[in-house]
């Protein structure tokens, strides 16, 4: 029987290390809930102004990507900036995780709007 255990112990401990390399979700949803919901929604979906950006179900390398392109201030936009700025990157990994995880609404932007 011990022999069987180890292995198992061996793969549920790699499991647990690879969901936090990866983001943990259910992290990022106390996160969402608290400081992002206003805006995003609870699931990136309920969006408080057409101009917001929806986050659900959006790649969740992209979101990391930008949500530390506005911690940085390479995106500066007044809004949003703000409650990037004190993310650490667990946290960034945490919101991506949860909200790429949701369905998604994303269309492609219409042509007319294409510069
Ligand atoms: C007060 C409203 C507000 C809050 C709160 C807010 N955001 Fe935003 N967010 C915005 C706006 C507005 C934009 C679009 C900014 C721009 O045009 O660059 C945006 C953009 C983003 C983007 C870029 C999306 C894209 O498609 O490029 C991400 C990612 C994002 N927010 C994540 C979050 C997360 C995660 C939180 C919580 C930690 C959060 N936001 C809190 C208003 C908000």
């Amino acid at each position: 029987m011990k022999s069987l255990m180890l292995p198992i112990a061996a793969v549920a401990l790699l499991g647990a290390s690879l969901e936090v390399a990866a983001g943990n979700p259910a992290r990022g949803q106390q996160i969402a809930a608290q400081v992002c919901a206003a805006c995003h929604g609870d699931d990136g979906n309920l969006v408080l102004a057409p101009d917001y950006p929806k986050l659900g179900g959006q790649h969740a390398d992209y979101l990391v990507f930008a949500l530390k392109a506005y911690r940085s201030g390479d995106r500066d936009n007044a809004v949003m900036a703000p409650f990037a700025r004190d993310l650490s990157d667990q946290d960034i990994r945490d919101l991506a995780a949860w909200f790429s995880r949701q369905d998604s609404y994303l269309v492609d932007m219409p042509s007319s709007r294409r510069r």
